[in-house]
């Protein structure tokens, strides 16, 4: 079973490390990140604002500004290395078969070409494609994601929000990716809007089997739609596993943390977030990143940083970056007193 789970994976990132150069120094933004995404996977990768998650998606794209260095790891796509191919081939791969949404459309839509004309621009910078074929395919994708097929030849601005998103999904899929990555891709949306478009989404991967990275901030988001979850912190891995038995039984202080923090509509249970803030990227840090905010931390915490531990569980592999994981169901009893976060003092 673990066998067939490694070939069917994707995409397998290992040992990836990310700087940005900055004026005062390099910035380590992502740390030792190991993980595989399977074929047909919904996977939610979820953190606080500043954790990396958009700098993953920007590394596994291709896209990282200039003044991003991958200093060291491997970013493996159906066993192939993107870091150490050409060019020519990454751009390929780019859209063709990874696709990325990203939190504003309007970004990714240009305000003066008709929405479908760019769809088809966007396919034939990849194959060549005649007229007859391209209207039927724009006819198509706007079908699939819920847009009635006469607006393709609306400009942008004349497309609601929802609309517009929904647009940039059917480029997304124009090139029938075997991977999606989305970076907040609802955010600006109402949760009406938010949910009809996951629930196209939901049903366009059952139907395509691509894989899907979303990146949000909402868990409510992720349990409703991801089979398994990553959590981040500071740019490592802290936390990964299947989705229902993360958030029913989280083994990771900070995964503890991120649940408490959520309120719960309709319950009298108050939220309660994390004291502090995350450390600065330029410091070296040798120990667990979270050390500095956690009601756990002792001093090897401070010194070491974990090991990735991988727990076997019903739902599939668990893996928590923490000294103390195994403390974890009788801290989750005590973390939803307040005082048990505010007493931390520095290790
Ligand atoms: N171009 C850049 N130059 C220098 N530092 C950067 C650059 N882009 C991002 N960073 C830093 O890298 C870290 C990770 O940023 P990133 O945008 O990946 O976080 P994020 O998890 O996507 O946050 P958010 O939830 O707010 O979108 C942050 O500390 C950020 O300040
Ligand atoms: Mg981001």
């Amino acid at each position: 079973m673990r066998e067939q789970q490694e070939n069917a994976a994707v995409l397998r990132v290992r040992g990836l490390n990310v700087d940005y150069q900055t004026k005062k120094g390099a910035a380590k933004a992502l740390k030792d990140i190991d993980f595989a995404i399977h074929a047909g996977e919904r996977v939610g990768l979820v953190g606080e604002s500043g954790c990396g998650k958009s700098t993953l998606l920007k590394t596994i794209m291709g896209v990282l500004p200039k003044n991003g260095d991958v200093t060291s790891g491997r970013i493996e796509l159906d066993g192939v290395n993107l870091l150490e191919v050409d060019d020519e081939t990454r751009r390929k791969a780019r859209w063709a078969e990874v696709a990325m949404i990203t939190q504003s459309a309007l970004n990714a839509l240009n305000p003066v070409r008709r929405v479908g004309d760019q769809i088809i621009e966007a396919v034939r910078a990849h194959r060549p494609i005649d007229k007859q074929e391209a209207n039927a395919l724009v006819h198509r994708l706007f079908e699939m994601v819920g847009v009635a097929p006469e607006r393709a030849r609306d400009y942008p601005h004349q497309f609601s929000g929802g609309m517009r998103q929904r647009a940039v999904i059917a480029m997304a899929l124009a090139l029938s990716p075997k991977m999606i990555v989305a970076d907040e891709p609802t955010t600006a949306l109402d949760v009406i809007v938010q949910d009809q478009i996951f629930a196209r989404l939901r049903e366009l991967q059952a139907e395509n089997q691509f894989a899907l990275i979303l990146v949000t901030h909402d868990l409510a988001l992720v349990a409703e739609n991801c089979q398994r979850v990553m959590v981040m912190y500071a740019g490592t891995l802290v936390e990964s596993g299947p989705t229902e038995e993360v958030i029913a039984a989280p083994k990771h202080p900070y995964t503890i943390g991120l649940i408490n923090a959520v309120s719960v509509l309709g319950s009298d249970k108050q939220p309660i977030s994390i004291p502090g803030s995350p450390p600065d990227l330029m410091e070296k840090i040798d120990g667990c990143r979270f050390a500095q905010r956690c009601p756990l931390a002792t001093s090897i915490c401070k010194d070491q940083m974990p090991e990735a531990v991988v727990i076997a569980s019903p739902g599939g592999e668990r893996m928590v970056r923490c000294h103390h994981w195994q403390q974890a169901e009788d801290f989750a009893l005590r973390a939803s007193n307040p005082d048990v976060w505010q007493s931390v003092s520095a290790v």
